[in-house]
């Protein structure tokens, strides 16, 4: 059996094989409906989806959407996030209601962070998602968990009447009190655009390790159908850029992430040194040519660098015709990576004034 914990560090080794335990179905079934796709979808990064027909049709019928996602604040937010701030600027350009969350609750009772830190992170995440391009506009709603206001909170506690102990523990295993209140939480932050707005179409762009959540989210809305008549959120689920070293991408792991305001010359290093496809020397390289698939540079030019599909299919095939070679190919990596960090840094602090007089801070911390 395929075991997600979303507080877990377990890497996901077969996609298929978690879709088919788990009912996620193909995102290649609905990449046809969407106009514009995400480079994303197209590229199988966004991998699986539930229920994404209700949001095709949304968008097609210029009904109202709302798209709610959350980011945990237990570190420097690095290129793992920028992904996630990707997909939901790409939402906001398609008229959906926004909703993000700065899971600073979680981050305290699960993660043990301090609360100034996590204010601290949260307001790093916030600043360069609206340096990404993000508009805090009439229809955006960026809060932190522990500042957002009663409704949401008392939701969040009603909702324990609609689940047992036992399902949680088969979802989440052992259980600890954070666990059980940060997961009523992130029910209430998934539920938070049909409690503000009404029964309203709601897509939750998460990681597979996310879907436990969206899980335990769908059962409790259906079993408040009397009282709130939700529609079952919708998700997709995108793929982890695997770590610099060949690992996992963790933030307790400095090697394995760039952050987003990683000095120039961390990010030479760090990418001189990442795990690649290439050959051992030189003329086997050229003769066999390399490793696209599993090569962590690579996939660097696929989540953030090559937005063109035809050049990225180009370094793919060079690559594996041996046409490409490592030292060249970083370099190239390297120059891109510090153009894109460097203009995303120049938009940041006034990005974290606006970001400061729009969201409510927590008190206290
Ligand atoms: N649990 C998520 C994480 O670990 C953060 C989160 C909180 C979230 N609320 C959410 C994600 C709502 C999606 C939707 O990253
Ligand atoms: Fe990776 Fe580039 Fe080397 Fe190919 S040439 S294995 S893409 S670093």
């Amino acid at each position: 059996m395929v075991k997600l914990d979303p507080w877990g560090s377990a890497q996901i080794e077969s996609y298929e094989r978690l879709m088919r335990e788990f009912g996620i179905l193909p995102f290649s079934d609905v990449l046809n409906k969407v106009v514009d796709p995400h480079p994303y979808m197209r590229r199988g990064i966004i991998y699986g989806h539930r229920d994404f027909e209700r949001i095709l049709d949304a968008m097609k019928k210029g009904k109202g959407y709302a798209m709610m996602t959350g980011f945990m604040p237990s570190g420097k937010p690095h290129l793992g996030h920028k992904m996630v701030m990707n997909q939901i600027v790409w939402y906001q350009k398609r008229k959906a209601i926004l909703y993000v969350c700065v899971a600073d609750i979680e981050a305290y009772t699960v993660r043990r962070i301090d609360r100034n830190k996590c204010v601290n992170f949260g307001l790093e995440y916030l600043s360069y998602l609206v340096a990404s391009g993000l508009e805090l506009d009439d229809n955006t709603v960026i809060y932190f968990q522990s500042a957002k206001n009663a409704g949401y909170h008392a939701f969040s506690k009603l909702a324990a009447r609609k689940v047992t102990f036992n399902e949680l523990e088969a979802i989440y295993g052992t259980l600890t009190p954070g666990k059980i209140v940060s997961a009523l939480t992130q029910v209430a932050d998934i539920l938070l655009p049909q409690l503000e707005h009404g029964p309203i179409p709601t897509v939750v762009p998460v990681g597979s390790d996310q879907d436990p959540h969206i899980r335990l989210t769908r059962d409790i809305a259906s079993r408040f159908k009397a009282e709130y008549r939700f529609i079952l959120p919708s998700s997709t689920y995108h793929k982890f850029q695997t770590g610099l070293d060949g690992g996992k991408m963790s933030s307790s792991k400095p090697s394995s992430y760039i952050a987003l305001n990683e000095r120039e010359e961390e990010i030479r290093k760090k990418i001189m040194n990442a795990f690649t496809g290439g050959r051992v020397t030189l003329e086997e390289q050229k003769r066999l040519g390399g490793n696209p698939e599993i090569c962590t540079v690579f996939e660097l030019f696929a989540y953030h660098l090559e937005m063109d599909d035809k050049a990225l299919e180009e370094i793919y095939r060079s690559c594996k015709e041996g046409r490409r070679l490592c030292g060249p190919c970083k370099k190239e990596c390297i120059e891109k990576l510090v153009e894109m960090l460097h203009t995303l840094n120049e938009k940041k602090e006034e990005a974290m004034e606006r970001v400061k007089e729009f969201v409510v801070l927590p008190d206290g911390a």
